[in-house]
């Protein structure tokens, strides 16, 4: 057992770059170069539960040389995301890759940055997250939501994740862009942002010990495919400012208005340079996190008749049968349940991952500069401490005053602390409301050969992702109808 009251995690000693001498917590023992690498990478949903299992609250295995520790209690959670902002001891965990990335491609998105440029950037662009801007976010989302059923058929077989991905790259380009761009850019800049994500990690896997001035093919690639993403933005993006100048602007408010409106604390506009890497980071943190979330969610659904039929009541209740919009999502608890409940289970990022920059503790262990240190939501909320039943999917553990109490941290899909996710109140509202419009217009069961089981894979951007979201709409009026007459003769 980890000694976890250990007085030298609380001591503040310098150490020197993964240090070996000083307490360490326990941990794997890896093979040399490659460290446990082999083993992550052949068992990629089994790993992070197994050094629970195996070593308890804060266990540590190596990537390649680099030694890891994770911690898997809400305290501890905690105590790491909460040393995460611009002054904390932690620092992006993928340092180099972001670093590499802005070397590489001269994007330096939200996401991508730190210190003093992030908290301004941060501080910047928090107003657009506000509920005002939401509502109206939340007005576009309904209508290609309405839309895009209104095109489905009775009687079809669908891949509910693939439709996912296409609606939200397209709300995500509405509500980041403005205009309608259709399908066949939606799907252009979803190629071009899947590259990307692509090439990203395959950099990270492979170009990791090369120094960015080193010219690469898979640099030239991963240039190329940043030079395309930044060429359809920035089209966009000269259209609304053209359009401004001639304030001939007929879309509502979106969020390049709030970007081409935001000052710093200087009174100061982003720069063309800062528009381009905001809109891109956004896109690329808000789109792929929802869609398979989204995906994961109805698969999950179709296996649940009763539940698919409670969320239409609770519609019902709260719309009186209009239709779907912001000011009904207060009151639609069972929906919001069942996003956050798929987010328990499923939690699209499964490791969040810092770097210690001078010297961090936690857990009875001090770490020195370079050590990685990472939190687990796909372990941590699966804990049979917080959560009954941890391996079910029961939306109504969020309504039965079960999860009243939990620790703070024992639910984190978003993150937390200074750099929590900043679209979260979006992306629930967004998903709250695709997920009723469908299922007030469908019923939804497994397609012929689909497992009555999630399956599941992790892509090339290191998310969680369903691979069989393929189901059967039915027609819900109809089989409403169905029901009261069969009711009746009853
Ligand atoms: C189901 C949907 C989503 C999930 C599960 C999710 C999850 C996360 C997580 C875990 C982080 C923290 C990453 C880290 O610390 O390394 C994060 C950060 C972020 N998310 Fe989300 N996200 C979602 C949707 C969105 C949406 C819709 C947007 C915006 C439109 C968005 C924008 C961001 C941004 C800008 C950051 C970086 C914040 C910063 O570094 O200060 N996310 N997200």
């Amino acid at each position: 057992m980890p000694c976890l009251f250990d007085p030298i995690g609380r001591s503040g000693r310098m150490f020197r770059k993964n240090d070996t001498r000083v307490n360490r917590p326990p941990g794997t023992r890896p093979l040399p170069i490659t460290g446990d690498l082999p083993t992550f990478a052949r068992d990629q949903f089994g790993f992070l539960p197994s050094l629970h299992r195996r070593f308890g609250d804060v266990a540590e295995w190596s990537m390649g040389s680099t030694r890891v520790a994770v911690f898997f209690h809400p305290h501890d959670v905690e105590l790491v995301l909460a040393a995460a902002g611009a002054d904390g001891p932690l620092g992006r965990g993928q340092e180099d890759t972001f670093a590499r990335h802005a070397a590489i491609t001269g994007n330096t998105g939200l996401i991508l940055s730190e210190g003093v440029y992030w908290k301004r950037q941060r501080r910047t662009l928090q107003p657009g997250m506000h509920a005002k801007w939401i509502a109206g976010y939340a007005g576009i989302i309904s209508s290609f939501s309405e839309a895009t059923v209104l095109s489905w058929d009775a009687g079809q077989t669908r891949d509910l994740q693939r439709d996912m991905e296409r609606l939200v790259g397209r709300i995500a380009m509405k509500t980041l862009l403005g205009s309608d761009l259709g399908d066949q850019l939606a799907e252009r800049l979803k190629r071009a942002s899947d590259r990307m994500l692509q090439l990203n990690m395959a950099e990270y896997a492979l170009g990791s010990k090369l120094p960015t001035r080193v010219p690469t093919p898979l640099r030239y690639w991963l240039k190329r495919a940043s030079t395309r993403m930044d060429r359809l933005i920035m089209d966009a993006v000269e259209h609304r400012l053209a359009a401004r100048e001639t304030q001939q602007v007929t879309v509502g408010p979106d969020m390049l208005d709030m970007l081409l409106d935001a000052r710093d604390e200087e009174g100061q506009p982003l720069t063309r340079l800062q528009l381009r890497d905001e809109i891109y980071t956004l896109y690329l943190a808000g789109y792929e996190t929802t869609a398979n979330t989204l995906g994961i969610a109805l698969t999950l659904l179709s296996r649940r008749p009763d539940l698919q039929q409670q969320l239409v009541d609770e519609a019902e209740r709260a719309t009186g049968g209009s239709e779907l919009g912001y000011e009904h999502v207060g009151a639609l608890e069972l929906a919001e349940a069942v996003v956050k409940e798929t987010l328990r289970l499923h939690p699209v990022v499964r490791a969040l991952n810092h770097r210690v920059n001078t010297t961090f503790s936690a857990g009875g262990f001090a770490f020195g500069p370079g050590h990685l240190v990472w939190v687990a939501p796909c372990v941590t909320q699966r804990d049979p401490r917080w959560f009954d039943e941890p391996d079910e999917f029961r939306p109504e553990r969020w309504l039965d005053g079960s999860t009243d109490t939990l620790p703070r941290f024992a639910w984190f899909p978003f993150g937390g602390g200074p750099r929590v996710c900043l679209g979260q109140r979006l992306a629930v509202v967004e998903m709250v409301l695709i997920m009723t419009t469908v299922l007030r217009r469908f019923v939804l069961s497994p397609a012929a050969g689909e497992s009555a089981d999630l399956s599941l894979r992790i892509n090339g951007g290191g998310h969680l992702v369903c691979t069989n979201a393929r189901v059967i709409l039915g027609d819900r009026q109809e089989t409403r109808n169905a029901e009261e007459k069969a009711d009746h003769h009853a």
